[in-house]
């Protein structure tokens, strides 16, 4: 399908329902008519994570209205849809199975073509619809939930690097602030404070001796527990330790992941670009510190807007539209899948963040 295209994206994967309108006409930028996103984190506040199940309820709740603003903010009328992009995993299965059963059920009604997208492609998939990344290029995905170096060679082809075997690197950070008091998420306020902090204290880069770029962020987020109660004083953190040891961890993450950012760059073979997205991909030293291995590789280096780095439909819209382009249609036998690994090459990653499985 060559002509122009309006694709109508839904994500509820984790703990934000997303719904927006993409345009695109071949060879002109992808226009975004609108992004709608309805967050759920004060549903969430009171269990120190997202839960599952009242998830997948406010999702129920949630899609219908967002689809209808989002429709309304773009200007048409479902008549105007060429086709509906779902995220069919991998994620929470009661918000994935909340967002097939709603695209099945628009997309039976009005005979439109239905397509399901890999939560993962979409972030993954991000910087060829903000900017003009070309194939093949490395990505490093930063996220309370992921954390993967990806070779995208196309809009269904990618090659997992490595990852983290533990922590994602969000998460670490929000159980570092979580350790030191510091409200959530924990990532902009730990950034805050180290601010006023000198990275002094010695922290471990942990899996820095592993060949490949495999992550480990656990052994960090434990050191910084042992930092915290050896500079204790009569019980409580003087303002001072505190931020040295948000300096020290932020350090720490942006080494590792600079360092490993390296390691993958050498074993992806030719890259064009060396892109950034997610949610931690929003601190300072560590994009500086990504940016800085792009250059001295003498690659590209892109990171999309922090809207659309993190959870939202517009990506999955677009990587819908790309798919879509490739001839890919599925049915109504298109099914939700918790775990759905973009490389279906790659070992599967231990452990399961705080939101959710990560592939
Ligand atoms: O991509 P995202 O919004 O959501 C998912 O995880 O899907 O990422 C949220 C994560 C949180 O863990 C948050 O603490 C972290 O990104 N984060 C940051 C910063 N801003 C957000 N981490 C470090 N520095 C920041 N400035
Ligand atoms: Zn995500």
């Amino acid at each position: 399908m060559n002509g122009p295209l309006t694709i109508l994206g839904i994500e509820s994967s984790c703990d934000d329902t997303g719904a927006a309108i993409l345009r695109h006409v071949p060879g002109a930028r992808p226009e975004i008519l609108s992004n709608v996103v309805s967050g759920q984190t004060a549903l969430h506040a009171d269990f120190g994570g997202v839960v599952p199940e009242i998830a997948a309820r406010a999702h129920v709740e949630k899609l219908d209205p967002c689809t209808a603003e989002a429709l309304g903010r773009a200007g048409v009328t479902l008549d105007g849809i060429d086709g509906i992009a779902v995220t069919a995993g991998p994620g929470l299965i009661g918000g994935v199975m909340a967002g097939v059963m709603f695209a099945k059920g628009l997309a039976a009604a009005r005979g439109l073509p239905l397509i399901g997208v890999n939560h993962l492609a979409g972030h993954a998939l991000t910087p060829r619809l903000t900017g003009d990344v070309a194939f093949p290029y490395l990505m490093l995905l930063v996220s309370g939930g992921h954390c993967q170096f990806l070779r995208v060679d196309g809009p269904d082809d990618f090659v997992r690097l490595g990852g983290t075997i533990d922590d994602a690197p969000g998460e670490a950070f929000d159980k570092v602030a979580q350790a030191l008091a510091l409200p959530q998420p924990g990532g902009p306020n730990v950034e805050i404070c180290a601010r006023d902090g000198t990275d002094r204290i010695a922290l471990p880069r942990p899996l820095m001796d592993r060949e490949g770029c495999d992550m480990s962020f656990s052994g960090l987020k434990t050191a910084v527990l042992r930092a915290r109660d050896a500079a204790l004083v009569d019980g409580a953190l003087p303002r001072a330790a505190r931020a040295d040891i948000c300096a020290s961890f932020q350090a720490a993450m942006a080494e590792i992941l600079a360092r490993k950012s390296r390691r993958a760059i050498a074993q992806a073979g030719p890259v064009t670009t060396l892109a950034v997205a997610g949610g931690v991909a929003a601190n300072v030293a560590i994009r500086a510190a990504i940016e800085d291995v792009a250059r001295e590789a003498g690659i590209g280096f892109d990171a999309p807007p922090l809207a659309l780095c993190t959870d939202n439909a517009a990506m999955i819209a677009w990587a819908g539209i790309e798919r879509f382009r490739l001839g890919h249609r599925d049915g109504m036998d298109l099914a939700a899948r918790p775990r759905w690994p973009l490389d279906a090459g790659a070992t599967p990653m231990l452990g399961s963040g705080r939101k959710g499985a990560k592939a």
